[in-house]
């Protein structure tokens, strides 16, 4: 079965052009108090899918490891600068379509502004559910299509699209947003429990964000954001699910290595040959260079 295709963000300088340049101090400040609400203090190992170039990493510091996985491996790069070479962190270059690690590893997993970019995102979830443990905590943060303004555009006929129906709707080329509903019953139908819901980025409004300093606004979101347990117009929600209980579950392995599978064969017993991983089960080459593990494309 071919994969969905990817938004591809190879070389974009989206850290810099979109959060440090373009205006966006309130939604980063925002979303870390959402995160710090949902985030379990202390954990052994998170899978932060989507990670690009790792703003919202240092905000697992509990977390004994961290596994920072990004399609692109210049968004993983400076990810690296952001956060450096050390135990801590694992780079992994991967689709969220096609994971490298086993089944049940995880006790944690965040994917922020990332659901955004599947076309298929009941898959892309059933990825993630697959590489938890049951128990497992996941915050999904994903664009709202029942959002405030989208609702007053459709309802003085200024888009055609209507909110309150469940499919996504792709606004832009591989940019999709969706009903706070349909996600709940993705969701649920892969097992998770929703344990909170908040709403996030009440004030994106340019004149807003101009006329009130970050933190001031940033504060005020987080006074509504416990309403998303009622009603979500806001155009970010974050949803932190938990695993149930019928997934395996694995001892976290000390090493990496014995943290992947191969994701051409399902192969559980990689080998380090130095500059690359063989699978022995299927002779896939997967590249390790820079200090990230490749697993996007066999090497030739
Ligand atoms: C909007 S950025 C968000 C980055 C980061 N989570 C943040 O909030 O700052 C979306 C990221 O998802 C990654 N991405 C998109 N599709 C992907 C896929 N299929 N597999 C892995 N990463 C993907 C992109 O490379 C990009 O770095």
């Amino acid at each position: 079965m071919t994969n969905p295709p990817i938004c591809n963000y190879e070389g974009s300088d989206y850290q810099k052009s979109f959060w440090e340049q373009g205006g966006r101090a309130y939604e980063d400040r925002a979303e870390a108090i959402a995160l710090k609400r949902m985030l379990p203090k202390f954990g052994k190992l998170m899978l932060e899918l989507g990670a690009g170039a790792g703003r919202n990493t240092p905000r697992y510091a509990g977390f004994e490891r961290i596994v920072v996985l990004d399609y692109s491996t210049t968004q993983l790069a400076q990810a690296q600068e952001r956060l450096g070479r050390s135990d801590k962190y694992i780079y992994v270059a991967a689709d969220v379509y096609r994971l490298p690690f086993l089944d049940g590893l995880f006790d944690s997993a965040t994917m922020i502004r990332v659901l955004h970019h599947m076309a298929d995102a009941p898959r892309a979830l059933a990825q993630v559910r697959n590489v938890l443990q049951p128990g497992a905590v996941f915050i999904l943060e994903f664009a709202n299509k029942l959002n405030f303004k989208a609702m007053m555009r459709y309802l003085i006929g200024k888009q055609k699209w209507s909110p309150f129906t469940l499919e996504p709707v792709e606004f832009v080329e591989l940019n999709f947003d969706f009903h706070p509903k349909a996600v709940r019953q993705w969701l649920a139908g892969l097992g998770f429990s929703i344990e909170k819901t908040l709403t996030v980025s009440h004030f994106r409004l340019g004149l807003l964000k101009r006329l009130i300093p970050a933190g001031l606004l940033a504060a005020l979101d987080g006074l509504f954001q416990p309403t998303g347990a009622l009603w979500q117009f806001t155009p970010s929600v974050f949803v932190k699910a938990k695993m149930g209980g019928e997934n395996k579950q694995r001892e976290i392995p000390l090493e990496v290595l014995d943290l992947f599978k191969c994701p051409e064969c399902g192969g559980e017993d990689l080998q380090d040959k130095t500059d690359h991983l063989l699978c022995p089960s299927c002779q896939s080459r997967w590249a390790a260079h820079d200090g990230i593990y490749d697993f996007r494309e066999t090497m030739k």
